[in-house]
């Protein structure tokens, strides 16, 4: 017998169906409820409330849970490539050696961008921030590939579009790079793997020949896999009520874009850099006033707290250890990381922060990473969305294959009732 809620709104019971997960996630259906009784539900920020049922990513935030398609983010950041989790994210399975090949070589085909595109960067001003180069950047994609427009084509058709956008993603950031050192843009050699050709194109230069450092490599496959998917966050949740009216695939990810451009989002790693140099420089390393600061909220600790996390972040704790040994490795004494790791202990020792559970999430300490690769700090978010792009495009493509309808929450008006209307004349 399938499991019931029962509400009783004005003396009358109503009759609920629960639904349960795979991971015995329970849910109330309330998709009759209005119908039946002609309440909604109120839920600021939908904290409490589903918009699907999803195979792609699943997390527990009280056990610090991460998994793609059932895989632990830990084995994958470990074991995996960055292709082979964008194909698993993308079709659901672990791919064969054959599809990998198959998948890689589709890849490589398509990195190139438009010359028209490359054409584009030149307007843009120096010094604008890469996240609005990347918004315009995504969107321009749906006007030099007309036939992307419609997303109700068949899906060998969407598939493309798919291999396209995954493909020229990394071409497309590493132009952002160049424009903002004033540098001539490199273009993707096929001899690359797809994240050897990112690094290539962006730190490679004209004058000699790129030599890829095998742990840089190794550090940015683990930094793209720990931020593929994040199921339904903010950017992804916009990927999929953007796609639900039938938008295009580039113009639903350049809204996803600019969700993520948000400082309470992936916007994240930059402010926590900066604010790391702040604590630094302004503060003079004085942790204890700045853990005082934003327990006064005077200030918010970028880096700690998660909408779904109350444990630790399993990917914060993966490039915690990833970047103790890519600074090592690289030689890169960084006085920001020891700030960083006592910021950590301050906080996870101050009952403020231990009562409201705002442990260091995924953004605290990548950015002390992305700046030892070599990254400039604005640069940090066009990174994230890098890495969140196949996990994007498999919430959109699964929104697309689910068939939703149209998202659109309802609302309780709380505005002035019927007023007549005044005449200017008699306005005070
Ligand atoms: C990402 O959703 C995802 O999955 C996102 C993401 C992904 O992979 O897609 O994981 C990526 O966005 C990670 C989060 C990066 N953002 C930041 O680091 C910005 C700083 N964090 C805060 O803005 C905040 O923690 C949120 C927005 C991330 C989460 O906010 P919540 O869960 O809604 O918590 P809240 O705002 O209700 O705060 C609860 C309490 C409040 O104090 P009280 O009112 O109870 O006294 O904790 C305080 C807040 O003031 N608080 C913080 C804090 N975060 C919350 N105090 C200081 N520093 C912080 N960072």
């Amino acid at each position: 017998m399938s499991e019931k809620a029962t509400i009783i709104l004005d003396g009358k019971n109503y009759e609920l169906p629960v639904i349960t997960g795979t991971e015995n996630e329970k849910a109330i259906d309330i998709s009759k409820l209005r119908a039946q009784s002609g309440y909604v539900t109120y839920d600021e920020g939908y904290k409490n409330t589903g918009a699907t049922i999803s195979n792609v990513t699943f997390l527990d935030g009280e056990l610090g849970i991460l998994r793609y398609r059932g895989y632990s983010i830990e084995e994958l950041a470990e074991k995996a490539s960055f292709t082979e989790v964008s194909y698993l994210l993308l079709y659901g399975e672990l791919p064969t050696a054959q599809q990998l090949a198959n998948f890689e070589h589709e890849l490589t085909n398509h990195t190139l961008v438009h010359e028209n595109l490359v054409k584009v960067f030149e307007v843009f001003p120096t010094r604008s921030h890469p996240m609005g180069q990347l918004m315009t950047l995504m969107s321009a994609l749906s006007s030099f590939y007309p036939d992307s427009l419609n997303p109700n084509v068949h899906p060998d058709e969407v598939n493309t579009t798919i291999i396209r956008l995954l493909a020229k993603m990394p071409t497309i950031c590493s132009m952002i790079y160049k424009k903002g050192k004033g540098h001539p843009v490199l273009y993707p050699q096929n001899k690359y793997d797809y994240v050897t050709n990112f690094l290539y194109m962006t730190f490679g230069d004209v004058t000699q020949e790129y030599m890829a450092d095998p742990v840089v490599v190794d550090a940015m496959n683990k930094l793209l896999i720990l931020h593929a998917d994040h199921e339904q966050n903010c950017s992804a949740s916009t990927v999929r009520i953007v796609g639900s009216s039938h938008a295009n695939l580039y113009a639903s990810i350049s809204a996803g874009v600019a969700a993520l451009w948000g400082p309470r989002h992936g916007g994240a790693n930059q402010e926590v850099l900066e604010m790391l140099e702040h604590i630094q420089t302004v503060d003079k390393g004085d942790v204890k006033k700045v853990v005082a600061e934003a327990k006064d909220k005077k200030r918010l600790l970028y880096g700690f707290g998660h909408r779904v996390y109350k444990n630790f972040d399993p990917r914060a704790k993966i490039i915690k250890v990833a970047c103790d040994n890519v600074l090592k490795k690289l030689k890169v004494n960084d006085p920001l990381l020891d700030i960083a790791k006592e910021l950590e202990e301050a906080a996870l020792n101050d009952p403020y922060f231990v009562e409201r559970k705002l442990y260091p999430n995924v953004d605290f300490y990548s950015g002390i990473i992305y700046k030892a690769l070599g990254f400039p700090t604005p640069m940090f978010t066009v990174l994230f969305a890098l890495g969140r792009m196949p996990g994007w495009i498999s919430q959109w493509k699964e929104m697309r294959e689910r068939k939703e309808d149209i998202g659109r929450p309802r609302q309780i008006y709380n505005g002035a009732t019927l007023r007549p209307y005044i005449d200017l004349k008699n306005r005070k």
